[in-house]
């Protein structure tokens, strides 16, 4: 009788890490999340009570933390700013002196080979919390939202960061952003666009971090729908024919499928976003001793490789740094 013996590979550590089809995952392929926030009270350090161990920080406290996880062999990082005041404008984001712009200034004053990634979005500095600008009636309008976008881009790539990260999902974002950067003298700042983002309640933790819940209505008419795939296509190639030089697919992990479709039929740099709520699922169930939560965020970032995820915003990227659980 003859049949297939697939335990023939599986028999020792060293066979199964030479037939192992993923590459480990790499601390360079990580990316951690920083919530940012503009503030006098320098020692603000507050755990964020839907995503235990992610923290609101002052500039200083933000300096600590990178600079533990710099030791701990961090390469990038993605900044969320908190700002003191917002409006319907969304002033602080593009302002000289905005929150996030003056925490690129100092973490690359100190840092210089960390690679800074900055979020582009309205919403954390809006006083109605949607990503573009909003009508008395309630509705998100599209080309106004695109200049302020346009120069919020502009005024963080002139703080020093090294590519900018389209959050927003408003139409022609990314051209908008391309010829603002592009007429500013800043060509050689890259894009990275959330391509596709999906108008998911796995973000619930990320509202209260950034404190950015819209005020009213949701963000259904500029995030897509869940049940989608082709038209996540769609979107990737209108961001590439805009100027993207590299992609997000967010939520990750149960948009595994999407990540793999869009690597399939993309040649650019795809980097997939595990979000605040996959971070607080595994969290709770990490702490409360239901999973081996080493091992199964492990296994979720394996999971988002092997889906084709070139690099991953992770929450959990200072712990698997601090754990040594990346290579
Ligand atoms: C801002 C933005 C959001 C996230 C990243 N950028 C929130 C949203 O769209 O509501 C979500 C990240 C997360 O949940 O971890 N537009
Ligand atoms: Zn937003």
């Amino acid at each position: 009788m003859t049949f297939y013996r697939g335990r023939r590979l599986r028999q020792t550590e060293e066979m199964r890490a030479f037939f192992c089809e993923t590459a480990p995952v790499l601390r360079e392929n990580l990316i951690m999340p920083y919530f940012v926030v503009e503030t006098e009270d320098q020692s603000l350090e507050k755990e964020i009570a839907s995503m235990p161990g992610q923290y609101q920080l002052s500039l200083s406290k933000l300096e600590e933390h990178v600079a533990k996880a710099v030791d701990n062999g961090l390469h990038s990082v993605i900044l969320f700013g908190i700002p003191k005041a917002k409006d319907e404008q969304a002033s602080q984001a593009y302002a000289e002196n905005g929150i996030v712009q003056q925490a690129v200034r100092q973490l690359k004053k100190r840092f210089p080979k960390l690679f800074i990634i900055t979020d582009v979005c309205l919403c954390e500095y809006m006083s109605h919390g949607h990503c573009g600008v909003l009508t008395k009636q309630g509705t998100v309008l599209n080309d106004p939202s695109l200049e302020y976008l346009a120069k919020t881009a502009v005024s963080q790539a002139q703080a020093g960061s090294d590519m900018v990260a389209p959050s927003d999902m408003m139409d022609g974002r990314v051209a908008a952003i391309r010829e603002a950067l592009d007429a500013n003298g800043l060509s050689m700042t890259p894009i990275m666009s959330y391509a596709a983002k999906y108008a998911s309640a796995y973000y619930g933790p990320f509202r209260d971090a950034a404190e950015s819940a819209p005020a009213c209505g949701d963000r259904k008419t500029y995030q897509m729908d869940p049940g989608n795939s082709r038209e996540a296509l769609r979107e990737v190639f209108a961001d590439l024919d805009e100027g993207a030089d590299a992609l997000i697919v967010k939520p990750a992990g149960p948009y595994g499928d999407i990540l793999r479709m869009v690597r399939d039929n993309v040649d650019v740099h795809v980097c997939a976003y595990q979000v605040s709520g996959e971070y607080a699922l595994i969290r709770a169930a990490g702490l409360n001793g239901w999973v081996d939560e080493q091992r199964v965020i492990m296994e979720s970032l394996t999971g988002l490789k092997r889906a084709g995820a070139d690099s991953i915003i992770t929450y959990f990227t200072e712990y698997v740094l601090e754990k040594g659980l990346a290579r």
